[in-house]
């Protein structure tokens, strides 16, 4: 009965509340959808935690693409031993993984210590990097040290296929009882932090991601280099 509840409605209800909610936001309250910059309040520790954080959860989304998304038939098929895979996973994931936590604790540190950053910051921009970190946290844990010291573990026999079912509405649930507690911990808060993106600053995932690591690093220009270019 747990593994119905986690394994297949809660799935279907946060994320239902992430699609009906960017849906809202998108329709109704438009000019929220943004990531407001603070790097007007200070930008050396920023230009130091966004790129490493935004790189970082690019490389992990890749990671993940070849993990839950493309079958391991697939690997086996062009020639990929699962040892190899789990060379490749554990090493490009974990520096995938390292990259995000240490972009995440800097930004957070930022946050909390950069007095005009902290008062700016709402709750719910709090709540998402803290969330992040969660996240982000028990999987670079999974893939660093429960891989390396427990056992490597197969997911791409269990939530791999689990995750793909979900799509074709016949959720394979019975696959995830067997997985071990991390690795569910770390998929179930996924989801319900899915279901807080459309309420933060978070929504921004969904405009032109791949711009944000390099936009335009100056949001605000001193008046005295405006000029200089103006003349
Ligand atoms: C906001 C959502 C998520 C974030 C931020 C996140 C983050 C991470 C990070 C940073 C890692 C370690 C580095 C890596 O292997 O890429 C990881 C590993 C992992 N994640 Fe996620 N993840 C998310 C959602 C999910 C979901 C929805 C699933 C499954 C359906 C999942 C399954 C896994 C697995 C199986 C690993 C271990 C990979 C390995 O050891 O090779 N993750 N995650």
């Amino acid at each position: 009965m747990a593994d119905i509840f986690w394994w297949v409605i809660f799935p279907y209800i946060t994320g239902t509340i992430m699609i009906v909610g960017l849906l809202y936001r998108h329709t109704f309250r438009q000019l929220t959808w943004a990531a407001p910059s603070t790097n007007f309040f200070e930008k050396k520790w920023l230009r130091i935690g966004s790129p490493l954080f935004h790189y970082g959860i690019v490389f992990a989304f890749i990671g993940h693409v070849m993990g839950m998304v493309i079958p391991m038939e697939f690997y086996q098929s062009i020639g990929i031993s699962d040892h190899l895979y789990h060379f490749g996973a554990i090493w490009g994931g974990g520096l995938a993984g390292l990259m995000v936590v240490a972009g995440l604790v800097i930004l957070l540190i930022r946050k909390i210590t950069i007095d005009p950053v902290r008062i700016k910051a709402g709750f719910a921009d709090f709540f998402s990097v803290l969330a992040l970190l969660f996240v982000a946290g028990t999987g670079t844990y999974m893939t660093v040290i429960f891989n390396t010291t427990v056992i490597e573990y197969e997911y791409r026999e269990t939530i791999g296929p689990w995750f793909r079912s979900l799509f074709v509405l016949m959720p394979k649930f019975e696959l995830m009882s067997g997985v071990p507690f991390i690795f569910k911990l770390h998929v179930a808060s996924a989801f319900a932090f899915f279901a807080t993106i459309p309420f933060t600053r978070l929504v921004h995932i969904f405009s032109f991601p791949i711009r944000y690591p390099s936009r335009a690093p100056q949001q605000y220009r001193a008046r005295d280099e405006y000029q200089r270019q103006e003349s």
